[in-house]
């Protein structure tokens, strides 16, 4: 850091400066990003654009190229960064980065895991909500997607974060040789096979510390939910997934846009509990009957009662007392609906 300014200030505010990356954006709306140098140049198949133009200018002013096309300048968030940067790994989405840095509860000055690291995306969130108190320490199998990530992270800021260390390893083994033991106050996971890392997390953790994990499928979350659960030492594991509709305003034409990025991936969030402490077994609702196996077979359309079971589809059994009522209820509804009919 230099000065008194805190970490990647000086990249975001005042005038534009050889060395910053900026968003163009067209009359339709298309975005490019490019870097600002002295006497740089941007070509297109509609134009060149000096860069001239922009130094030393403030954010928001539209510029014209050399065949009259005008952009939009603006510095890129850091929703657009991410999506712009150079990609080893696939980045997270900001809509679940927002999500892990509030679930996770990072807050500025904590000591805060990560694994993988990948392009660095998360790694950007993390380090800003850690703010230059913190620290992140960050560990990744492959050398190369290191480096993506410290280049991208650095770019970021404009100067490497006081508070970050990328270590080459495996994060089921590394942190144990790393972290200080409990001594860690948040873990982040983005990784193929976190359930891998569970004994290393259990022994940095810090008790009251949260864990949330980043997987893209089912299969992944099932596994990692029913291990946390075996393992001991963690609080119910709880997981959600966000999606993000983005709208169309035109006039009155206000509506949901027809396209949207349907699946990224879940968040799975556990905390540690005190050593030698046994999670609380949560009370299940009482099953009050069983449904007939020749039932599940009609609703299922199979023989295979093993697997389509509610047992194991988790389905919710409804009471005789619920089923009654909601029955009474439509009743009246076909009373309701009858007398209408009548009276005309
Ligand atoms: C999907 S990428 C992470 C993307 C990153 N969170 C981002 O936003 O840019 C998954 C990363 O985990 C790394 N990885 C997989 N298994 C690992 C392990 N056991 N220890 C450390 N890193 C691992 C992979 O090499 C890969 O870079």
């Amino acid at each position: 850091m230099t000065g008194a300014s805190p970490i990647g200030q000086r990249m975001r505010t005042g005038l534009l400066k050889a060395g910053q990356r900026v968003q163009l954006t067209d009359y339709k709306g298309r975005k490019s990003t490019i870097t600002l140098s002295d006497g740089g140049e941007w070509h297109t198949h509609r134009g060149v654009l000096h860069h001239d133009k922009l130094i030393s200018q403030p954010e928001g002013i539209v510029v014209e190229n050399s065949a009259g096309f005008r952009y939009q300048v603006l510095r890129p968030l850091l929703n657009d960064y991410v999506l712009s940067m150079p990609r080893g790994a696939t980045v997270v989405y900001p809509k679940d980065s927002a999500q892990i840095v509030q679930v996770a509860d990072i807050f500025p000055g904590a000591h805060v895991l990560e694994a993988g690291v990948g392009s660095g995306a998360l790694s950007i969130s993390l380090l800003r909500a850690v703010g230059d108190s913190g620290t992140l320490n960050s560990y990744e199998l492959r050398e190369e997607f290191a480096d993506i990530a410290r280049s991208n992270v650095e770019a970021f800021f404009g100067e490497p974060h006081p508070g970050w260390t990328i270590r080459i390893g495996d994060a089921a083994q590394r942190p144990l040789e790393i972290e200080e033991p409990g001594g860690v106050d948040r873990v982040v996971l983005d990784m193929l096979t976190p359930w891998n890392c569970l004994d290393a997390v259990r022994t940095v953790l810090a008790p009251g510390g949260v864990w949330v994990s980043y997987v893209a499928t089912v299969t992944q979350l099932s596994r990692l939910a029913e291990e946390i659960k075996q393992s001991g030492g963690f609080t119910e594991p709880e997981a959600h997934e966000t999606m993000l509709r983005t709208w169309h305003l035109d006039g009155l034409a206000v509506r949901p846009d027809h396209r949207m990025v349907a699946h990224t991936g879940f968040l799975l969030s556990t905390r540690r509990l005190a050593d030698d402490q046994l999670p609380l077994e949560l009370k299940k609702r009482e099953k009050v009957s069983e449904p007939a196996t020749e039932d599940t077979q009609a609703w299922a359309g199979t023989n295979d009662d093993e697997i389509w079971d509610q047992e194991t589809l988790k389905t919710r059994v409804v009471s005789r007392k619920k089923a009654r009522k909601a029955a009474a209820n439509s009743l009246k509804h076909v009373e309701a609906a009858k007398e209408i009919v009548h009276d005309e």
